[in-house]
C-alpha cells in the first residue's frame, strides 16, 4: 500500500484499530433532516469527540471551518433525492481532483445490491477505487437500501459487502444485523456501522453496536441516532466508550445517564 493511502487510512482508524466517523451527509436526499438544517451548529460540541465527518462538498465548504482537524471522508455519490423514483440510481457527484483539493482522508460512495441500479453503482464504486488508488486515496462503500430497511440481514449485507471489498473499497460501511459476525467473517476489509433511523431508546444503540464490535466490527459511522438525539453529547461519548474504551453496554449507559443529568441541570 502507498504511503499517502497508508496516511489516510491512519487519520481515520485510531492506533486502537477503532473509529467513530460521525455522517452528516443526509441532505444530500433527503435535504434539511431533522436536527441537520444547520449542519455547522449541529456538530460544533460534537466534533470533539469524533474522529472523522462524512460529509458533502456543498456542507463542507459551507459549514466546516477549514482550520478543522478532523479527517473528512467525502460523500462523493448521489443524483437521486427521496422524492424522485429510484434512490438507487446515483451516479458520482464530485470529481476526485475536487476530493484532492479539499484535502480529503477518503472518498465514500453507495452501492444499490439487488436494485434496478446494481450494476451501474459497482462499476462506479470500481471506477471510484481506480481513481482512488491512482492518487492515494481510499474509498468507503456504503451498502445502501434505498428505502426498504427490511432488507437489512446478514445473508444480504454480507452479500454487499463482499462485493463491495472484491472491488476494492478500503472500508465497508454497512447496517447492523442480527448474526452480524456473518457480515464481518466474509468480508476481508474493515467494516464500520451505520445507524439508520433514530431509534426510541439509547440503550438500543449501545445494544447493536456493542454487539457490532464484539463481532468484528471496527466502528462506526453514526449520525441521527446521535445529532436527532436530545442529548446528543451524552450519546457520542457513551459511544466512543465502547468504540475506543471497551466499556460494557451498562458502563456506556451509566455515562451517557451521567452526562444527561448534568446537561439537564446546566439546562
Ligand atoms: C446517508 C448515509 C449515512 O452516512 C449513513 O446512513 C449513516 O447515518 P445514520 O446513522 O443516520 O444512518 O450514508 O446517506
Amino acid at each position: 500500500m502507498d504511503w499517502g493511502l497508508k496516511n489516510r487510512l491512519a487519520r481515520l482508524v485510531q492506533p486502537d484499530g477503532r473509529c467513530l466517523f460521525l455522517p452528516i451527509d443526509h441532505g444530500y436526499f433527503q435535504g434539511p433532516t431533522r436536527k441537520l438544517e444547520k449542519p455547522g451548529e449541529t456538530i460544533k460540541p460534537l466534533l470533539p469527540y469524533c474522529d472523522a465527518l462524512f460529509v458533502t462538498r456543498g456542507v463542507l465548504r459551507s459549514s466546516i471551518d477549514p482550520a478543522n482537524i478532523k479527517p473528512i471522508i467525502l460523500r462523493v455519490s448521489g443524483g437521486t433525492s427521496v422524492i424522485g423514483k429510484d434512490l438507487a440510481n446515483e451516479g458520482i457527484t464530485t470529481s476526485m481532483k475536487e476530493a484532492i483539493r479539499l484535502n480529503v482522508a477518503a472518498v465514500g460512495i453507495s452501492v444499490f445490491v439487488g436494485s434496478d441500479y446494481e450494476r451501474e453503482s459497482l462499476l462506479n464504486l470500481s471506477r471510484l477505487v481506480d481513481e482512488g488508488e491512482d492518487h492515494g486515496i481510499p474509498v468507503m462503500a456504503v451498502t445502501a437500501v434505498g428505502k426498504e430497511l427490511e432488507k437489512r440481514d446478514a445473508r444480504y449485507l454480507a452479500l454487499c459487502c463482499r462485493i463491495a471489498a472484491e472491488l476494492g473499497a478500503r472500508v465497508v460501511k454497512t447496517y447492523w444485523c442480527e448474526d452480524f459476525e456473518k457480515v464481518t467473517n466474509g468480508c476481508p476489509v474493515p467494516v464500520v456501522m451505520a445507524g439508520g433511523p433514530r431509534v426510541d431508546s439509547e440503550l438500543g444503540v449501545f445494544e447493536f453496536v456493542h454487539d457490532g464490535i464484539q463481532k468484528g466490527a471496527i466502528g462506526v459511522n453514526l449520525g441521527r441516532n446521535i445529532w436527532q438525539h436530545d442529548y446528543p453529547v451524552a450519546m457520542i461519548k457513551a459511544l466512543r466508550a465502547i468504540i475506543h474504551e471497551n466499556a460494557t453496554v451498562k458502563e456506556a449507559n451509566e455515562l451517557f445517564n451521567t452526562i444527561k443529568n448534568v446537561t439537564a441541570q446546566v439546562v
